[in-house]
């Protein structure tokens, strides 16, 4: 069989804990176990939702009273489902495969309120749990709905569904709220229904691998701790971008846009792992305090700190405002940049930059904290002091293989065109660091960025990159001596690829790791309602702002700026992080 998960740490320790099943946990349990998947017949339901409980089945983690009823509006008879599944459960086992399709069944009702059709379909669900005897039953609802119907689905998951014989969790996905009044309506109406242990807010965000290990690398090491702060960070810059357009989900993200869709929540989240003080210990409560704390000191992001811009189409692809479902001039951004700042005492001053994208060149998630420069930096200029930085690494993809600037004055010329307010020009020989791109002229005709940077007239900012996708690696940028009699340094990686260091190890799914989390009842890994308050509390002004909303009817809605369908996203968003300094 497969190897089993890693092993979690458990509470108030962070050694390696002990595996999640041994010990009377939910697999070894005689009790019944059933998972309800509302909005079966969706997108996220079949691409993420089954494949990962899937994966967990493959594991060898499911108990073996286990069923997963798919409940929908949709008419479907169960062999229709599972086909439906089929395209998405990627195994060479068919017999597996099968096996698991057999625990599967899918019932319909006339809709997300409807008591009688819900109930119908839970009694029946209860023959199935008792029929091997009288047992506990235990129970997830997982709401992988649009979030407008999760308060009538909340409701009638109260009325019918709940097991009296065990415990009961409901999974609810992003966005919770469309802003900080509606999300707290939210939040109050499933507070009617469930108490605060029964709600699992889900964010897969926190359950990708580099996201777990963000934790383990600053609370793990002796190294990064001391220098994680205003004294050491010039700067931590959070991405995510995707290669590709919104595809069929115009209904969903029209209504939502990129801030609602990845920034509030998948960036925030990650930015408050990075930020958060350690913890007391790995419980639930006391890694959310901390998580909660640094989010309330965040300052409301700023309009004039945040560049937001909607993709035009080419001949390959089309423009958003062309995709099926898009209304006529919709000013819905799917390009955000954002600067944040955290007031307290770890952070003041350091811009936390928050960039992500749909319909951009690449797929990458990535955190990159930049340390500030070495102070009086022996290397920049002078006879023996030639400085070249070198990219030698393949992680960078889009940036040329191996390139070469020399210090001085054109390196410094280029930095002060593309600074354009004039932000970082390069004083006399200056250092020079790596960026992430040849960009220059858009097709507009707007930009800058020749690929280099003079990063002022000190030294070079050592980096360190903890890429969560597409490969999972960790790499630290530093300057180095090339071999040679000559003194040439150049920047180079200190690397830790995943894939190479463990060959034999898969990364979980992130929902398979989450879906897990829940039948363990371990929440540590979801966002707790206080916490959704104040990450709504940083982007709610920004967004009623962008929109036209509360405060705002005058002004109206802001467009955002057009960008090239495959491109890096707005010039302007890069001239706003090089007025922060990044280099
Ligand atoms: P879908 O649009 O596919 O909706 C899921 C199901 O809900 C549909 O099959 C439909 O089932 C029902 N439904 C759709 N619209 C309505 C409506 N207006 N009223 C009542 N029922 C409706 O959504 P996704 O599966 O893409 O997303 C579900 C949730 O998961 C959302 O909250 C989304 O933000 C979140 N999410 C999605 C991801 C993805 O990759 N798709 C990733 C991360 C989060 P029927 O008509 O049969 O009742
Ligand atoms: C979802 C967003 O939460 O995350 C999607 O709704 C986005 O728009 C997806 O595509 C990205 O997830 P991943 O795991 O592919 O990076």
């Amino acid at each position: 069989p497969p190897a089993p998960f890693p092993a979690r740490p458990g509470p108030g320790s962070m050694a390696a804990g002990r595996n999640p099943f041994q010990g009377g946990d939910v697999m070894s349990s005689k009790d019944s176990f059933s998972i309800v998947v509302f909005g079966a017949s969706g997108d996220l339901a079949k691409k993420k939702t089954y494949p990962a409980i899937f994966e967990l089945f493959s594991q060898g983690l499911l108990p073996s009273r286990m069923r997963i009823m798919g409940y929908a509006r949709s008419s479907k008879t169960d062999e229709d489902f599972r086909e439906s599944l089929r395209v998405y459960i990627k195994s060479s086992d068919s017999a597996r495969v099968e096996a698991f399709l057999a625990m599967c069944y899918y019932r319909n009702g006339s809709g997300y309120d409807d008591e009688e059709g819900f109930a119908t379909a839970i009694a029946e669900m209860h023959e199935l749990e008792q029929a091997d005897g009288p047992v506990a039953a235990n129970r997830v609802f997982y709401l992988a709905l649009p979030p407008t119907v999760f308060s009538k689905a909340g409701a009638v998951i109260k009325a019918k569904g709940m097991s009296e014989s065990g415990w009961n969790r409901v999974v609810v996905e992003k966005p919770f709220g469309k802003d900080s009044a509606s999300s707290a309506k939210l939040s109050a109406t499933l507070a009617k229904h469930f108490t605060e242990d029964q709600i699992y807010r889900i964010d897969h965000y926190l359950g990708k691998e580099m996201v777990q290990n963000l934790m383990v690398m600053r609370f793990g090491n002796a190294v990064f701790e001391p220098i994680w702060n205003r004294h050491y960070v010039k700067m931590v810059t959070i991405t995510f971008k995707e290669p590709f357009g919104i595809a069929s989900r115009a209904g969903y993200f029209d209504q939502y846009g990129i801030i609602r869709d990845i920034m509030q929540n998948h960036l925030t989240q990650v930015m408050s792992i990075v930020a958060m003080e350690p913890p007391v210990s790995l419980s639930a409560e006391d890694v959310r305090d901390e998580k909660v704390k640094v989010l309330r000191s965040v300052v409301p992001v700023r309009e004039e700190d945040t560049v937001t811009g909607q993709y035009r189409g080419d001949s390959d692809h089309n423009a958003y405002l062309e995709e099926e479902g898009v209304p006529e001039g919709s000013t819905t951004p799917t390009f955000a940049t954002t600067v944040v700042f955290i007031q307290n005492q770890r952070w003041n001053g350091v811009p936390f930059i928050l960039k992500c994208g749909k319909g951009l060149n690449e797929r990458k998630a990535e955190v990159r904290v930049q340390f500030r420069d070495a102070p009086h930096f022996l290397y920049a200029g002078g006879a023996r002091g030639q400085v070249h930085a070198v990219k030698q690494t393949p992680l960078d993809q889009g940036t040329a293989a191996r390139s070469r600037a020399p210090s001085g004055a054109s390196a410094g010329g280029v930095a002060a065109a593309a600074a354009g307010s004039g932000a970082v020009a390069g004083a006399g020989a200056c250092s020079v660091a790596s960026t992430g791109g040849a960009h220059s002229v858009d097709d507009d005709g707007r930009g800058f960025d020749g690929g280099w940077h003079c990063a002022a007239a000190s030294g070079p900012s050592n980096e360190l990159v903890i890429r969560i996708q597409p490969e999972a690696a960790v790499y630290l940028k530093v300057m180095s001596k090339m071999p040679g009699l000559d003194n040439v340094i150049s920047s180079s990686e200190l690397n830790l690829s995943f894939d190479d260091r463990f060959p034999l190890r898969k990364s979980p799914e992130a929902y398979a790791r989450l879906i897990l989390d829940v039948m363990r009842g371990d929440q540590s890994q979801f966002v707790r309602s206080d916490e959704l308050a104040a990450a709504w509390a940083i982007f709610t002004p920004l967004l009623h702002r962008l929109e036209g909303g509360p405060g705002y009817e005058a002004l109206g809605p802001k467009a955002p700026v057009l960008y090239r369908f495959g491109s890096r996203g707005p010039v302007e968003a890069d001239l706003l992080l090089n007025g922060y300094g990044f280099t």
